[in-house]
């Protein structure tokens, strides 16, 4: 059975301050022994701060990307053997924010996965489909071509990480894909994974895009739904323990 995981992106939040409290919010309740793997991708300056309890929390710490290179002149970038230095063991890539906002390419994204192995962090590829694309029809040939492009160069060493579906219209706008919607997604990139070999095929592939205490039940109910990527509620350490606990409860074995 693929590994189940509940992700948290704080994406640009966060302070020294907000990530102590959180730790003393999350300590003594749901980690260790939670039933699945909890990861947090918090911004980079606060993962030594975070890195310094994981052990005790029996949690991952993920950043938010990586650039291609080892080192260089790439002012404001972060290497992938920094992130691990910092503490890091994950690292997204092809966020859609960065693919939206910064451009990054399908060819990018790649490379990033391929630096991200090359020191030795799991990626978290991030995958999904815009509204217009949705609605022209297009949602299951963007995500494949979108796994494809990491697949082609990574082969079977991204079974290291994880796969996040994240429909660019339910991100951040309370709009949840319905777990129908989410597991038909789900099924079509199992098959993608599938038909590359049996070891990708067990990849965990979580849902992301406004999952809430709420709605988090029934999505992990889903056959090809292992887990979750969240943003927003990610923020409040009950809404994300409650998350978890609906793994827990609701998720496959
Ligand atoms: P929200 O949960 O805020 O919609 O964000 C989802 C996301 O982008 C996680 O990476």
């Amino acid at each position: 059975m693929p590994q189940r995981i509940v992700a948290g992106n704080w994406k640009m939040n966060g302070s020294r301050d907000f990530a102590a409290a959180y730790l003393a919010a999350l300590a003594g309740d749901v980690l260790p022994g939670s039933g699945c793997d909890v990861l947090l991708f918090p911004p980079a300056t606060l993962l030594p701060l975070l890195a310094t309890r994981v052990e005790e929390l029996g949690i991952e710490l993920g950043i938010q990307t990586v650039h291609p290179e080892p080192e260089g002149a790439f002012t404001g970038e972060i290497a992938a053997e920094m992130a691990v230095d910092a503490g890091a063991t994950w690292t997204l890539i092809g966020h859609s924010e960065r693919r939206q906002l910064l451009g990054e390419s399908d060819a990018d994204t790649a490379l990033r996965a391929l630096a991200a192995r090359r020191a030795g962090l799991k990626p978290m590829l991030c995958v999904g489909e815009t509204l217009v694309e949705r609605q022209g029809g297009d949602a299951e040939s963007v995500v494949t071509r979108q796994l494809d492009a990491v697949l082609d160069v990574l082969g079977e060493d991204l079974a290291a990480g994880g796969i996040a579906y994240e429909p660019v219209w339910a991100i951040g706008t309370g709009e949840t894909a319905s777990p129908e919607m989410a597991q038909a997604m789900h099924g079509m990139i199992r098959g993608v994974l599938r038909r590359r070999s049996a070891r990708l095929a067990e990849m965990p592939i979580l849902y992301g895009g406004s999952v809430k205490p709420a709605n988090a039940a029934a999505l992990f109910a889903e056959v090809d739904i292992d887990g979750a990527l969240v943003g927003g509620a990610s923020l409040d350490p009950a809404a994300f323990q409650a998350i978890i606990k609906a793994m827990e409860t609701h998720g496959n074995p």
